[in-house]
């Protein structure tokens, strides 16, 4: 079931409860019912006492919850090989129905009370939420002390007890994941009685990142107004045409808002980024969002945007700067290729 949020950054629960008490007027023999979408802490408890005031007549159930870990672009292979499985059972019924469930996958299996299984989900989400705003926030230090984040961000990964994933610097985080969820930690720790400074503090710099990345655009332009800017990327990250939460929505704003005018390309985005902004100029390749822009922004890391033709690109280009949001270029192959090449936290220098 989705989960959206509400105004207050809550979770909004009517669409599990719908389910929860259509299951209780349906259910005639015993059912185990599974929580997989990201609830709030203790919801598998308010689960079972709405399906158990709704039933129609007596029959047995459990309540389970076996969150859900898959990422946009990647959920089969990450359903077929996940990390890990986590089951949070009460009760030996319960346990033996999921375990059998998932047991061909092979895989490690975590079996913890529903609570805690409500809990890990959200403390994952928010823990790699805090990876990401932890690096950027090494970024801002590399680009005020010259060092370079790439490297940064490769000598703490070799470590396993830091790991490398989610350690690449950028425009911060997007999509209909992290940012919900961690606004809803975040809400869900107040109610506690507990204030999540520290996840404040991760949603703070990623805020800031993206304002951030703007201003870079504004500082290498100086003018932005009137001027024309090619954008390679929309979606929130890459194999994906989800643009929600999507990073791009700010800079796009932030260049519409000045007075720009902006052409885009993205390999899967194009139709939901015409719905979102009307008055985007839509490309057909990443040349043509190049021709004639006084600067190039690299929004999504898409593999295709790895390997282009430069020396076309450069040429088609009024002027040859590309501000790379995603590092995925090597500063000084662009700058060999003629380019200024600006990206995030990759030194003082990166500029020129
Ligand atoms: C995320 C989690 O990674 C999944 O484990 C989880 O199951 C899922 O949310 C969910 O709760 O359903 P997803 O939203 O698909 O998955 O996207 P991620 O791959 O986590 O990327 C999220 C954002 O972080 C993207 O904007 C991406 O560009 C950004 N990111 C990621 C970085 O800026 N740096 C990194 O190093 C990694």
């Amino acid at each position: 079931m989705g989960t959206p949020q509400k105004a207050t950054g809550e979770t909004d629960l009517a669409y599990v409860e719908n389910v929860a008490r259509s299951i209780a007027r349906h259910l005639v023999s015993y059912r185990l019912v599974v929580e997989k979408s990201t609830v709030p802490v203790q919801t598998g408890q308010w689960v079972a006492q709405t399906i158990k005031a709704s039933l129609k007549k007596a029959a047995p159930f459990d309540v389970a919850s076996n969150p859900e870990f898959l990422r946009e672009g990647t959920a089969i292979q990450d359903f077929m090989k996940p990390d890990r499985v986590v089951l949070g059972v009460e009760g030996k019924r319960a346990r033996d129905l999921l375990y059998a469930l998932y047991k061909p996958l092979e895989v490690p299996i975590v079996v913890t009370d529903i609570t805690s299984a409500e809990l890990i989900k959200h403390a994952s989400n928010s823990f790699l939420s805090m990876k990401i705003s932890y690096i950027n926030a090494i970024a801002q230090l590399c680009e005020r002390c010259g060092a370079d984040v790439q490297q940064v961000a490769e000598g703490m990964g070799l470590d396993p007890r830091i790991g490398k994933a989610f350690l690449n610097a950028g425009l911060g985080f997007g999509g209909f994941c992290l940012p919900k969820d961690l606004d809803a930690f975040i809400k869900i720790s107040e109610q506690l009685g507990y204030d999540f400074e520290l996840l404040k503090a991760v949603r703070a710099i990623n805020e800031q990142q993206k304002l951030s990345f703007s201003s870079k655009i504004q500082q290498a332009l100086r003018v932005v107004k009137g001027k024309t800017v090619g954008v390679l990327g929309l979606a929130f990250k890459p194999n994906t045409d989800d643009m929600r939460y999507a990073p791009a929505i700010n800079v796009i704003e932030y260049l519409v808002g000045e007075g720009a005018t902006v052409q885009a390309f993205d390999p899967q985005a194009m139709n939901e980024a015409a719905r979102l902004f009307p008055r985007l100029r839509p490309c057909k390749d990443p040349y043509e969002a190049a021709r004639g822009a006084e600067c190039l922004v690299i929004l999504t890391e898409w593999n295709e945007f790895k390997e282009l033709d430069f020396s076309r690109l450069r040429k088609l280009m009024r002027q040859p700067l590309i501000i790379d949001g995603r590092n995925i270029y090597d500063p000084q192959r662009m700058c060999k290729l003629g380019f200024r090449y600006i990206g995030v936290g990759r030194g003082r220098d990166a500029a020129h």
